[in-house]
């Protein structure tokens, strides 16, 4: 898989560039197709970095990303 820095995903955050990608525990994800990430924002939440630690806010489990394709991974 492709390896992205931080700050080539902080760019992907809805509104410096139009992708919308999260990475979580190491693997970045494009949620560019949901509705519910639209401009890169969720429930206060944003794209465009790692949102691994703040999982623990959400109503739901890791499953929300079975959906979505990978796009690589993040450099340590
Ligand atoms: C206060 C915090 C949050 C709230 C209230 C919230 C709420 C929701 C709701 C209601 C859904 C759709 C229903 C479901 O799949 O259960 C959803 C989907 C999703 N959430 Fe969250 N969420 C929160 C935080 C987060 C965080 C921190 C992440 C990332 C680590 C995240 C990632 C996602 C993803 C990827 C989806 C799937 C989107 C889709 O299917 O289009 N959420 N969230």
């Amino acid at each position: 898989m492709k390896i992205f820095t931080r700050s080539q995903l902080s760019l992907r955050n809805g509104q410096d560039k139009e992708e919308i990608w999260v990475s979580y525990k190491g693997i970045i994800y494009d949620l560019g197709s949901s509705r519910l990430w639209k401009n890169g924002t969720h429930y206060e939440h944003w794209a465009g970095q790692d949102l691994t630690d703040e999982l623990k806010d959400a109503p739901h489990t890791e499953k929300v990303f079975e959906k979505f394709e990978p796009v690589g991974k993040l450099k340590d």
